[in-house]
């Protein structure tokens, strides 16, 4: 079998049109933009790129971006501070503090005084409860949008064998919760895990967020399973690689998503989308 691409590009390009279209409508009735604060504490450049291209995504969409860049001293009192500024701004909707934070920030702390109603990264322990409940009012951005575009292929989820690779606060858990909320049989992989080939191996549905270029290798996979990989990697040549090995496991998955252009740009647009509820939709 020859995989079919998941295009996360193309996906993410079509949601944010609808999120665009929304947010003029919106605004013609006399509504407010969507406004989004994303803080970022110190240079981590890895998090420029996102950063960079969250506020563009942003601006694009036609919602009022407030990031905010803070030196890596910052104190973890003047981030709490700004954050409570935030909290009761009523022009901001959605509120994120990029990760990694330097090591004297306490992130639990941080992403708790985050109001869970403008949580739109999903992270407070309020949303991950409603997640774990299925009750889910904002949700973390890349497994929901993974959820996204597992959508467009039209298979349902119900009864599949779902492996999930990596067990993070950002992708595995949340991943995980909405699997099983659509009724997957979902097994979480981790560093612990005995034999990981053998329990990839019997996944209709793989999702790898761990970090490590091509760890999953695409002998492991099974004839048309679909394969999501979260991963983006630099390598020393600049060039961008993904948590599975690609070539491989193409030609043996029905659906793979590529890296770039996979699940990346669905993140972003599922930010927007989380912003957007906040402002117009949600009643909380
Ligand atoms: N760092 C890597 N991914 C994310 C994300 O989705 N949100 C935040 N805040 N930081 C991240």
């Amino acid at each position: 079998m020859s995989a079919k691409i998941l295009d996360g590009k193309a996906i993410a390009a079509e949601l944010r049109d609808s999120i665009q279209q929304e947010v003029e409508k919106q605004v013609a009735l006399g509504k407010k933009p969507p406004g989004l604060a994303v803080i970022m504490v110190g240079e981590d450049p890895a998090s420029q790129v996102y950063v960079r291209n969250k506020k563009i995504a942003c601006q694009k969409a036609g919602f009022k971006d407030v990031s905010v860049v803070l030196p890596a001293e910052t104190s973890q009192e003047e981030v709490l501070a700004l954050i409570d500024k935030l909290n009761a701004d009523d022009e901001v909707h959605g509120i994120i503090v990029q990760l990694p934070v330097p090591d004297h920030i306490d992130p639990e702390e941080i992403i708790e005084r985050i109001h869970p109603c403008k949580d739109v990264d999903g992270f407070h322990p309020y949303n991950v409860g409603r997640l774990a409940t299925r009750m889910p009012q904002l949700a973390p951005c890349t497994p929901h949008g993974v959820m996204t575009m597992l959508a467009k292929t039209g298979i349902p989820l119900r009864g599949l064998n779902a492996v999930v690779v990596g067990a993070s606060n950002i992708v595995g858990v949340p991943m995980m919760l909405e699997l099983l909320n659509e009724r997957a049989t979902v097994t979480v992989c981790h560093s612990a895990t005995k034999d990981l080939a053998q329990k990839v191996s019997e996944a209709d549905l793989v999702v790898v967020g761990v970090g490590i270029p091509n760890m999953v290798k695409g002998e492991w996979i099974k004839e048309g399973a679909i394969v999501i990989d979260v991963g983006i990697n630099r390598m020393d040549d600049g060039t961008l690689c993904g948590d599975v090995e690609y070539d491989t496991a193409a030609q043996r998955a029905s659906w793979i998503t590529p890296v770039p252009g996979g699940v990346g740009p669905m993140t972003i647009a599922t930010l927007l989308e989380n912003t957007m509820q906040v402002a117009y939709h949600l009643d909380c």
